[in-house]
């Protein structure tokens, strides 16, 4: 390898510094900063002739010209092994809780923290054997984390065909020990480690195919799954204003979604949220194991108080951890909660940089790192044959809740699935507050086809009904259109609203969602018969106060039952079918 290359900073512009090199140097290559003790990472973003352009991923006060710089050679990697698992990293994988026991809540700059122990071992398994062939991603053994198998694999960068030499028997490892020596077919070894580095900026892709995602991901609210699903391995977005409740939501998904592991990347909008996170994060249960959530998650967490190169990073980090766990045959999501703050990011680099802006100021590339970064999320075949999906679903957080602006409008164009939040909706308290007559997905649901539509009817005509009588009043609708807005009401409030503080009502299964949906279909489509609006209203009234009820009661429960029962008898009297 020919030495690595040394520069100096030849001009300082806020978090982006010029520098002068004297041999070869990468687009994205690391580079350190010497200022007196501190070395101060950053990444080459741009190189014109002998000039590299970087972001520090650090505060620059007090850095000057001429000050020595120091190559890497490598592309911002991040370290993959066990030991992430329940671990809160920020964009450059330090780990946050080490930091805060070090250092108080904020890193010092210059200081990085190792993202996985040097020292701590892992009770490894072998699952090959000396003269077995294998190749990049295959997995040759295992350690026990927490809940998983978490299986060492032969590192991706790997091209073609090797042999294993020879693997350790089962045993304690550090993620230094080579466990396994492999030969490629001109006879170089090659030492395998549990640990292995990947760039960030690049997908992992050492399986065998693509497959379509059609597959439901049950995320449990009901408003998704049964009327606008998302795919084990697809996307979705939820843009929404401030405070329309799109944190909380993804919080409810990262709790209930059918899935092995959740990555989530939170570029903070306040600093406040993210020590927020810190502290609760670990107590939260997940209902799935009784055992903590953090158990089978990894944060990335960043403030808009950081630097924002480190920012910038954190969703590579979180989507190339999220494929890393793929890469083992699980189902992962990924939560990126906001990605308006990341492509804000984007657009103060470019600013920086003096590129030519697009609209609003944003870089020109704006749509194609955006959709680069949902193309990430797949469902993949490994080279054994098992499948791993990485889902992503991306809330965006536009300015006054416009959805014409530029993230929202790049971020639509590539995903699944839209669920878009509604000021209306969160004013009224109607939560989840996605907007059913605005949200679409392309995805299938496992409710019935016909049933779906009749739902989506439903609302679509009870909210113009709704629309009508805010001008002609009630006196000016008919009778028919008035029972018509109350069935629509009556779904919206059983049915979509979903209450987040009812241990029942937070998540409901696919097998109670469809059953369900069934109910109210039949209910939607009988015949009811009133003699006047308040008798109408009455009724649904009442229907709506033992639906809520029913919500509340554990699946087939005796009481579940019984007050199915009583429903049905309720409506029954009231409809003309008998
Ligand atoms: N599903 C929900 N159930 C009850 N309250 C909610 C729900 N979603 C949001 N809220 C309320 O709205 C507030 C803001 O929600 P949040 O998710 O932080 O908004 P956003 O991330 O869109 O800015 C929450 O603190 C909570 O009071
Ligand atoms: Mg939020």
């Amino acid at each position: 390898m020919t030495a690595l290359s040394n520069g100096r900073i030849v001009k300082i512009s806020g978090n982006m510094v010029t520098v002068i090199f004297d041999s070869p140097v990468m687009q994205n290559e690391v580079a350190y900063i010497r200022h007196g003790e501190e070395r101060l990472k950053s990444e080459i973003i741009r190189v014109r002739g002998n000039l590299a352009e970087m972001q520090v991923y650090e505060a620059t006060g007090g850095l000057k010209i001429g000050e020595e710089v120091e190559f890497s050679g490598e592309l911002l990697s991040v370290e993959l092994g066990p030991g992430m698992l329940g671990q809160i990293f920020d964009g450059l994988q330090n780990p946050l809780p080490e930091i805060a026991r070090q250092c108080g809540f904020f890193l010092k700059r210059g200081v990085y923290i190792k993202a996985l122990s040097d020292t701590g071992t892992w009770d490894f398994t072998p699952l090959v054997k000396p003269g077995d062939r294998v190749r990049a991603g295959d997995k040759i053994g295992f350690v026990e984390e927490k809940i998983f198998k978490h299986y060492c694999m032969i590192p991706f960068s790997l091209q073609g065909n090797y042999e294993v030499v020879s693997i350790e028997n089962s045993g304690k490892f550090t993620i230094h020990d080579a466990v396994a020596q492999i030969r490629d077919l001109n006879g170089k070894i090659v030492p395998v480690f549990l640990s292995q580095k990947w760039p960030v900026k690049i997908p992992i892709q050492a399986y065998a195919e693509r497959l379509k995602p059609e597959e439901p991901l049950v995320t449990k609210m009901r408003l998704i799954d049964s009327l606008f699903p998302v795919a084990r391995g697809g996307t979705y977005c939820i843009p929404g204003p401030f405070g329309a409740g799109k944190t909380v939501l993804q919080q409810l998904i990262s709790r209930h979604a059918d899935v092995d592991v959740v990555v989530i990347a939170a570029c903070g909008e306040r600093a406040g949220e993210i020590v927020e996170t810190l502290r609760t994060f670990p107590s939260i249960v997940d209902p799935r194991t009784n055992r903590p959530l953090s158990d089978r998650t990894v944060i990335i967490c960043n403030t808009s108080s950081m630097p924002v190169a480190a920012r910038e990073s954190s969703v590579y980090t979180a989507v190339t951890i999220a494929e890393y766990y793929r890469q083992m045959g699980l189902d992962v999501l990924l939560l990126a909660d906001s990605t308006s703050r990341w492509a804000q990011a984007m657009r103060e680099m470019s600013g920086r940089l003096e590129e030519i802006p697009g609209e609003e100021a944003f870089p020109a590339y704006l749509e194609s790192r955006i959709s680069s970064f949902y193309e990430r999320a797949g469902l993949v075949r490994l080279h054994d044959s098992s499948t791993g999906s990485v889902t992503i679903g991306g809330a965006v957080s536009p300015a006054g809740g416009n959805f014409e602006e530029p993230v929202t409008q790049a971020t639509l164009k590539v995903v699944g699935a839209f669920h878009g939040l509604s000021r209306n909706r969160s004013d009224a308290r109607r939560y989840p507050a996605i907007d059913p007559l605005i949200s679409w997905s392309k995805y299938k649901s496992f409710i019935d086809e016909k049933q779906k539509e009749r739902g989506h009817e439903i609302l679509r005509k009870g909210f113009d009904i709704a629309q009508m009588m805010k001008v002609v009043g009630e006196e000016g609708t008919s009778l028919s259109d008035y029972v018509d807005y109350l069935k629509a009401e009556f779904f919206d409030f059983v049915y979509l609203q979903q209450n987040a503080f009812d241990p029942v009502d937070e998540a409901t299964s696919k097998e109670r969602q469809i059953y369900i949906f069934d109910f109210i279909y039949r209910v939607m489509e009988s015949e009811f018969i009133f003699e006047d609006k308040d008798a109408a209203l009455h009724f649904f009234q009442q229907l709506r106060q033992l639906f809520k009820g029913w919500n509340s009661l554990p699946w087939q429960s005796d009481e579940f039952k019984g007050t199915e029962k009583e429903i049905s008898a309720f409506v029954i009297g009231r409809s003309g079918n008998d």
